[in-house]
């Protein structure tokens, strides 16, 4: 739903000062949304170079005094868990597994923010050797991105040569207890025929299947409305093999409407993030790789609070500017208006 179907006003900048902000902790917006979910980028850096996400040569490397160190990662889950009202944290990338210090984030972030719920998104590569000890470290969930299950279009969409690797990772991600394990599949027109035989797949191995529709989000600007698969081609295509109904969201904030399969109790989650906008519900806060606020996924406004981490700084004063960068977020992203302006971030920058 986009700020001008709701009859608002569009914002153009985040406010800074706050005006009108009622004086709670929880990080609440004009529009009477409370985030309570928190992603969190911890590099820009891949291990595949989807096509819908990164250019082939990845992205320009950030320079490493700018990325949030362990600690610094660690304070921020704290500051969002303690003063903040987050209850869930997923760590993005990029590739987060990239990252060298991947099992000390979750473990000083589980003791900073003790009883949030802490997951990951990744593509599953190297995930065979971390998955138990990230479990050990108080990781609840991960969410495997896998489009296909047919090596050679695997092979082009991420221009790596990697499916054995990630189906790897997904199989010591369930036998490490990291459940339920969900896999998220992004529309793409050359694997749109893969997609019964992923579902069929996910459904042998208790698997909670999630398919995306494709945003603006590639480096390359190669995205267009009219040729994007929405949820409409999917359902047609997976109905040549399963009987589908329509199942409801898990809960009001949930991207993912839920068809049951096969008279259940299995279901298939379709996220029509451009055809069925859910920005009306989003309860979503971000942090980019260098440690800034970002509201939305779109709209290119970011608040830095590395600097505040850096520069003695105490807690309270770090929720209070993340609390205004949240008071300034925009009512909707708006991809289906013909207004709707790219933002300058690609995917593979802000995490999923
Ligand atoms: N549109 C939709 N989903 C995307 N992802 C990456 N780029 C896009 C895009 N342009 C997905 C990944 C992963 C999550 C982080 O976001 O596949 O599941
Ligand atoms: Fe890497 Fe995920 Fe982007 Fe693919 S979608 S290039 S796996 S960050």
């Amino acid at each position: 739903m986009t700020a001008v179907a709701l009859g608002l006003p569009l914002l153009r900048r985040p406010t800074p000062s706050g005006e009108g902000r009622p004086d709670v902790p929880e990080l609440v917006d004009r529009f009477g949304r409370i985030a309570r979910d928190l992603r969190i980028s911890l590099t820009e850096k891949c291990s595949l170079r989807c096509t819908y996400c990164m250019p082939a040569e990845g992205l320009p490397s950030i320079p490493r005094s700018q990325v949030l160190s362990t600690e610094e990662v660690a304070r921020l889950v704290g500051i969002a868990g303690t003063r903040l009202g987050v209850q869930e944290v997923r760590f993005t990338g990029g590739e987060p597994l990239v990252r060298p210090d991947l099992v000390d984030i979750v473990r000083l972030s589980a003791a900073a923010a003790p009883g949030v719920r802490l997951s990951l998104t990744t593509n599953g590569i190297g995930l065979d050797k971390k998955a138990a000890v990230l479990a050990a470290a108080g990781l609840s969930r991960v969410n495997v991105s896998l489009d296909t299950l047919d090596r050679e279009h695997f092979r082009t969409l991420t221009r790596r040569d990697r499916l054995p690797a990630v189906l790897d990772g997904i199989a010591a991600a369930q036998a490490a207890g990291l459940a339920p394990l969900k896999v998220n599949a992004v529309l793409m027109r050359d694997t749109l025929d893969d997609a019964a035989d992923l579902l069929g797949w996910a459904l042998e191995r208790g698997i909670r299947l999630r398919f995306i529709e494709q945003m603006p989000l590639d480096a390359d600007a190669a995205w267009r409305r009219d040729s994007m698969v929405d949820a409409e081609e999917l359902l047609a295509v997976l109905r040549t093999r399963f009987r589908l109904e329509p199942h409801g969201r898990e809960d009001p904030s949930a991207p993912a409407e839920e068809w049951l399969v096969d008279g259940g109790p299995a279901t298939v989650g379709i996220i029509a993030s451009v055809s069925r906008s859910f920005c009306g519900d989003c309860d979503r806060t971000r942090i980019t790789a260098e440690g800034s606020v970002r509201a939305c996924l779109f709209g290119d406004d970011e608040t830095d609070l590395r600097s505040l981490l850096r520069d003695g700084s105490d807690d309270e004063a770090i929720a209070e500017r993340w609390r205004l960068a949240m008071w300034g977020k925009r009512a909707g992203h708006g991809i289906d208006d013909e207004s709707f302006v790219r933002p300058t971030r690609t995917m593979g920058a802000i995490g999923g």
